[in-house]
């Protein structure tokens, strides 16, 4: 008895503790890691970026960076300068506005290899959805009559 209590207890902790933890932390590459000569852009298009996300590049600190440039600068593979440089090996990143997100590796050469990452940034999903009407159930709560509006 006291074991299914506690259960249920549990389980309706875990109801409210969802919609909070619903943002995401993606390690870049995966396992892989940031590195050149991966396809980062076959690693994104199975996942699905939203506001609140975190992106967290991981590789050896002084060997690479992740630098957050322009579409032109991305597809040049060339930042013009000026842009932030991360460089702790362990950088993450939080994506705070929808749209395209475009990081490259600042270290020659390492860009035109694929060390370049385009992310499409949803946005964050609405508040906690909404238990649907289920009109079999019977009410949870008595709840006091609506008043009369005519
Ligand atoms: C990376 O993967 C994408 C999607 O699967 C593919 O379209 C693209 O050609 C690949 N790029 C390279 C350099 O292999």
């Amino acid at each position: 008895m006291a074991s299914w209590l506690t259960l249920a207890m549990l389980l309706s902790m875990a109801a409210y503790a969802l919609p909070s933890a619903t943002a995401t932390n993606f390690v870049v590459g995966d396992d892989a890691g940031w590195k050149p000569d991966f396809n980062y852009t076959a690693w994104a298009r199975t996942k699905e970026f939203r506001v609140g996300d975190k992106l967290v590049f991981k590789y050896a600190a002084g060997f690479h960076n992740v630098i957050p440039v322009s579409g032109e600068e991305f597809k040049a593979c060339q930042p013009n300068g000026g842009n932030r440089v991360l460089r702790s090996g362990r950088d993450v990143v939080l994506l705070k506005t929808p749209g395209r997100k475009w990081y490259l590796c600042g270290v020659a050469g390492h860009c035109e290899l694929g060390q370049k990452l385009l992310v499409m940034v949803l946005p964050a999903p609405t508040s906690p959805p909404a238990p649907s009407p289920d009109p079999y159930s019977p009410p949870q709560f008595a709840s006091p009559a609506p008043s009369p509006s005519c």
